[in-house]
């Protein structure tokens, strides 16, 4: 199967690539060093000639709501229009579990990427995950003042980029399905605590203080809104098993893996979350089927 991967370059459209290359897809990766400026669409329509579906894995480095509004405003449009125009049968989104709950800059441009994709001339499946075990790399290194290091007060239950990738490859080639279950990882941690554990794996320097974000995203991250809330898939690689994978992998260079079957082990869980809210507007709250992956 032809698929395009926008964003291929990426933290997790790099597992995705590689993964859908090494089940015999052919692939096409859409991002600014493969040549194709999604913002702007130079180029998008021809890159789409005989593709079955196109996952966007796309992101953007901001905390700007307008920015990040107009990032995936611009790039779901332009996908969208150039999918409609080369006939291709499957768009699919990858989308952050709780945005819709938490006031945040970065997030609301994920929720207008879904309702223009919700909207959009193409069907569709919609994937939220919840944060990837490198997002404690990614913070540690956000806010460093001299040796101090800011960590945010924040509840995660974070997963392995790969099996958002898996999950994702296997979402394409299949029908479009609307909202899907969201994935989380099998473990719920404080972020201070896996900084922490991933400091002293990598043997980073830095003193670390947990601060409370003020105002209502500060009480979303405190509070579980980021959580994963009723019926939802948890992927099976814990956080200390990436940690444990990170070393000889950072030494040989490439993205830290999760286990080879790791897919087959996902499962459905019902937990429920202590103090998450649950009114909430997305597929993982509602439904619940056993998967029995
Ligand atoms: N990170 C997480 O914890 C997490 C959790 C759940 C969901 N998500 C969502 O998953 C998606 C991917 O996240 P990620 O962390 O893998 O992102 P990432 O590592 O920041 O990768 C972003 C990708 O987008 C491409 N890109 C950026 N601007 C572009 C443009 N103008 N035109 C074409 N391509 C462009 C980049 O390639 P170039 O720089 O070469 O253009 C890169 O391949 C995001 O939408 C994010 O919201 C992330």
């Amino acid at each position: 199967m032809k698929i395009a991967i926008a964003g291929g370059t990426g933290t997790v459209g790099n597992h995705l690539t590689g993964i859908a290359r090494e089940r015999g897809h052919e692939v096409v990766v859409l991002s600014r060093s493969t040549g194709a400026d999604l913002v702007s669409a130079a180029g998008l329509p021809a890159a789409l000639d005989g593709v079955a579906a196109v996952i966007d894995v796309t992101g953007v480095q901001t905390q700007s709501s307008a920015k990040s509004r107009a990032f995936f405003g611009a790039v779901t449009r332009n996908l969208l229009d150039a999918e409609r125009d080369a006939g291709v049968a499957h768009h699919l989104a990858l989308g952050i579990v709780g945005s819709d709950l938490a006031p945040f800059g970065y997030y609301a441009g994920k929720v207008a990427q879904e309702e223009r994709v919700e909207a959009g001339p193409v069907p569709w499946t919609i994937l939220r995950a919840t944060q990837f075990h490198e997002f404690a790399a990614q913070v540690f290194g956000q806010y460093r003042f001299g040796p101090f290091v800011l960590i945010p007060s924040m509840r995660s239950q974070p997963v392995a980029a790969r099996e958002v990738a898996e999950r994702l490859l296997e979402l394409a080639v299949g029908e479009p399905q609307g909202r899907v279950r969201d994935l989380a990882g099998p473990e719920q941690h404080r972020m201070i605590d896996m900084v922490e554990r991933y400091v002293a794996r990598t043997g980073s320097s830095g003193r670390l203080v947990q601060i409370p974000v003020p105002g209502g995203f500060g009480r979303a991250l405190r509070d579980g809104t980021l959580l994963p809330v009723g019926c939802h898939d948890e992927g099976a690689q814990t956080f200390g098993e990436w940690l444990e994978a990170l070393l000889p992998l950072l030494n040989r260079a490439g993205p830290p893996t999760a286990p080879a079957d790791s897919a087959a082990r996902r499962r459905c869980s019902t937990r429920q979350t202590a103090g998450t809210p649950r009114a909430r507007s997305q597929a993982g709250s509602g439904r619940c089927t056993p998967v029995g992956r």
